[in-house]
């Protein structure tokens, strides 16, 4: 049976690049697979969250993916913190997982920077909590961005050494799904660097929240060369601020970079960055008040959530049932 899982921290409102990267992807697939959509507060907290915007964050965050499409009835959508099996099997995991696997993980180098040694030991053992949030439900298929590739491997090799070391044929061994052409949306300020929720600048992403005027300034503003669009694919080359506005045009209309290249060919920035705003508008505009009114009754977030918790531990039950057993823990 194939079953997907994926999982979105609930630090501050999605961005454009999580929508077309990951939560987008989630909307199509939800018809093809059995899905689970998490919304990973224990990841949240291996950096410093203030305990009442983590509530907000997990509602609005909730709210985005039930406007986005998500269906909470044909899906399992909930918060992570709400099944404890999770962090049950990622205990299991830190032991099985070696440190010089976590050593190499480029997104704990990015988040802990320089001062690794003042870094929350979560944060370092970050990927075991996301190898277990898969397997805890036995997920075949994760759809996500380009970035979580390397915690991916990381959970492949988990399984597998989990398989080997008990002599078990358990774990299956999730695959990435890394789908569209916005696997990878970088900063409107740097083409060179991921849009990420973290950045200091809020000029570097389009918030799912924003509303037409800051798309529209947002977009005004994003950085540029001083050529007119490419005519080619091949002219694209070593030009990441073209290439990563014609790429969210692309995926906003739902058409190949090379589709994007021959529309542009030879414009100015000025035009085009225009055109892409109205799109983004377009787009964006209906997800927001949807989202508006969702979070005008937080009490039907909430209940959405708690259902999901309660059918996603129905499913983990049974597995951490046999992964105990495996182990050698006595039943409880
Ligand atoms: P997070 O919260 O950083 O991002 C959620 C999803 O959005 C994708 N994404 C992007 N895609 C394209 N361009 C970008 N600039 C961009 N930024 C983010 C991410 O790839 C992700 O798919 N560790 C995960 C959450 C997680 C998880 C899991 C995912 C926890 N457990 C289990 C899958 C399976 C994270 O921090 O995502």
């Amino acid at each position: 049976m194939n079953r997907i899982f994926s999982g979105v921290q609930p630090t501050g409102n999605l961005h454009l690049g999580n929508y077309l990267g990951a939560v987008r992807n989630w909307v199509r697939l939800q018809h093809d697979y059995e899905c689970l959509f998490c919304l990973v507060d224990l990841h949240a907290i291996t950096v410093w969250q203030e305990p009442q915007a983590l509530k907000t964050h997990t509602r609005e965050v909730a709210a985005a993916m039930l406007a986005a499409g998500i269906d909470p009835k044909k899906n399992v959508l909930f918060a992570q913190s709400q099944n404890p099996d999770h962090a049950t099997l990622a205990w299991i995991f830190n032991c099985v997982a070696r440190i010089g696997w976590l050593n190499r993980m480029t997104q704990f180098k990015e988040k802990a920077g320089k001062n690794r040694e003042n870094a929350s030991v979560g944060l370092y053992a970050y990927p075991n909590l996301m190898s277990a949030d898969i397997l805890v439900y036995r997920a075949t298929h994760v759809p996500v961005g380009e970035d979580q590739k390397q915690h991916l491997e990381l959970a492949r090799d988990t399984a597998q050494k989990f398989n080997s070391d008990y002599g078990v044929d358990f774990f299956p061994l999730p695959e990435p799904l890394i789908l569209g052409t916005a696997s990878r949306v970088m900063s409107l300020r740097d083409g060179q660097k991921k849009m990420s929720k973290s950045d200091e600048s809020d000029y570097s992403r389009i918030n799912m929240t924003d509303d037409a005027e800051t798309i529209e300034l947002k977009f005004r503003k994003a950085k540029t060369d001083p050529l007119a669009l490419p005519e080619t694919m091949g002219e694209l080359a070593g030009r990441p601020e073209a290439a990563n506005l014609l790429g969210i045009w692309a995926a906003l209309s739902d058409v190949t970079l090379d589709a994007a290249v021959e529309r542009f060919a030879g414009q100015q920035f000025s035009s085009f960055k225009k055109e892409l705003a109205e799109l983004a508008v377009a787009k964006l505009a209906p997800i927001n008040a949807e989202m508006r009114r969702y979070l005008a009754d937080p009490g039907e977030i909430d209940a959405i959530l708690k259902d999901g918790a309660q059918r996603a531990r129905a499913l983990s039950a049974p597995v951490m049932d046999q992964v105990q057993d495996i182990v050698g823990f006595l039943k409880a």
